[in-house]
């Protein structure tokens, strides 16, 4: 596809999604969206799954990401919906072939990429690759797909890849709109639907235009496994919530769960925010040896609900005093979730009125409580109160509190309209 006609194409894409913005409405810019470049259908709720770069940066090899997708299934992690098992950068042999393939590094993958798609595939999961849209990945250690990226999304799609992530180092100046674009269009010709994660680090304002291209992109540069790296990533992310929906997410980058830099309590934060903003969840530590409390805290059956909500709205922060904020997302079946957060180094009593979520301000609501797996007695009955320890968060889910709109098992209901 020449240069001219993929411009052409994203300028269209533009104006396309500066209409649905300017219409405000959602579901018709969402079917706009739908019908253009990607399209690929996949990603309706954010993806879930691990990738090797947090931990293991380049040092990774087959071996351990056949274990690792062991490890997934073996913690009952693939079952709760982490399905993806994505390579990162270092994959690859320095130089292409003499036809110009992307070889994988013969001493680390001597079975080849394909032969470890078959075995994620035999386990029920799926394989993501990476690649760079400039001349090399960012590790510098093999090519990058730019000037190759039919060639390089035939290749991905022959050997069974079902997800890329797309970065953005050495390239040749030219607009990340114009790069990450042609690889959008690669993809979609190569026949097989591939997740497509657009890593430009939200330098050019990606949510604005990878929406079209894209099922996501980071809005941040890399996390780190520490407290301020982590806050300040969340908030960048959540800048540009109204961009994100079923099909497209913003990506506020890898969890750090596991990997040792923040406290129990941090990572539950962590994992929290990161849910509720409905980013992707990619595990980033070493699963094989992951303890028990960094495994409850990533197999939170309840938070990772409100993450896969089929509603797919972005939580945002609705209130932010001394470093106590509260996060709030509609959810499907006309409930809400809510995270108290507490960001400073005091414990801090938390109040939120039904009527700061939107609710009528006297009806009885149910609470449950994400984290204790309880339903909330609320002595206050129009309010919820609770007090937070320093770098903690609550978490719930908020619903009307009618006995008869419970199902038999307690764990589901549905309720009378309360949102505006
Ligand atoms: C960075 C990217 C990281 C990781 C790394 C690999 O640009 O943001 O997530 O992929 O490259 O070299």
């Amino acid at each position: 596809m020449e240069r001219r006609v993929i411009g052409f194409l994203v300028v269209l894409l533009q104006l396309v999604s500066c209409v649905g913005a300017l219409s405000g409405n959602a579901s018709n810019s969402g079917s706009l969206y739908a019908a253009f470049l990607l399209s690929n259908g996949i990603g309706r709720t954010p993806p879930m799954g691990w990738n090797s770069w947090n931990h293991f940066h380049c040092r990774i090899d087959e071996w351990t990401i056949k274990k690792t997708a062991d490890a997934l299934v073996s913690t009952g992690l693939a079952a709760l919906g982490y399905k993806y098992v994505n390579i990162d950068d270092c994959w690859g042999e320095a130089n292409r072939d003499s036809r110009g393939n992307l070889v994988a590094r013969k001493s680390t993958f001597p079975s080849g990429i394909k032969a470890l798609a078959d075995y994620v595939h035999s386990k029920g999961m799926k394989l993501g690759i990476y690649s760079d849209a400039g001349y090399r990945t960012c590790s510098k250690t093999m090519p990058g797909s730019l000037g190759h990226e039919e060639q390089d999304a035939r290749t991905f799609a022959s050997w069974g890849v079902d997800y890329l992530k797309y970065d953005n180092c050495y390239h040749d100046g030219s607009s990340p709109q114009n790069r990450f674009a042609r690889m959008s269009y690669a993809l979609r010709k190569a026949g097989r639907p591939i997740l497509y994660s657009i890593c430009e680090w939200g330098e050019q304002n990606p949510a604005t235009w990878a929406g079209t291209l894209g099922n996501s992109w980071r809005t941040g540069g890399d996390i780190q496994d520490k407290w301020e790296s982590m806050t300040s990533a969340a908030d960048q992310n959540d800048a540009w919530g109204r961009f994100a929906g079923p099909g497209r997410w913003n990506d506020p980058d890898m969890l750090e769960v596991g990997n040792g830099g923040m406290s129990i309590e941090e990572y539950r934060s962590h994992f929290s925010i990161w849910a509720i903003m409905k980013a992707p969840l990619l595990i980033g530590c070493d699963i094989k040896s992951a303890s028990r409390a960094m495994l409850r805290i990533l197999g939170n059956k309840e938070v990772i609900d409100v993450n896969q909500d089929p509603l797919g709205i972005q939580g945002r922060k609705i209130r932010s005093r001394a470093d106590q904020e509260v996060w709030a997302v509609p959810l499907s079946g006309r409930r809400i979730g809510i995270v108290l957060w507490n960001r400073s180094w005091s414990r801090a009593p938390f109040t939120v009125s039904w009527r700061e979520l939107g609710l009528a301000p006297s009806a009885p609501m149910l609470v449950r409580d994400l984290w204790l797996h309880k339903f909330v007695s609320t002595r206050q009955r129009y309010r919820l109160t609770a007090i937070v320890s320093p770098h903690a968060c609550k978490m719930y889910v908020v619903s009307a509190q009618t006995q008869s709109l419970l199902e038999t098992n307690g764990s589901q209901w549905s309720m009378p309209a309360f949102l505006p």
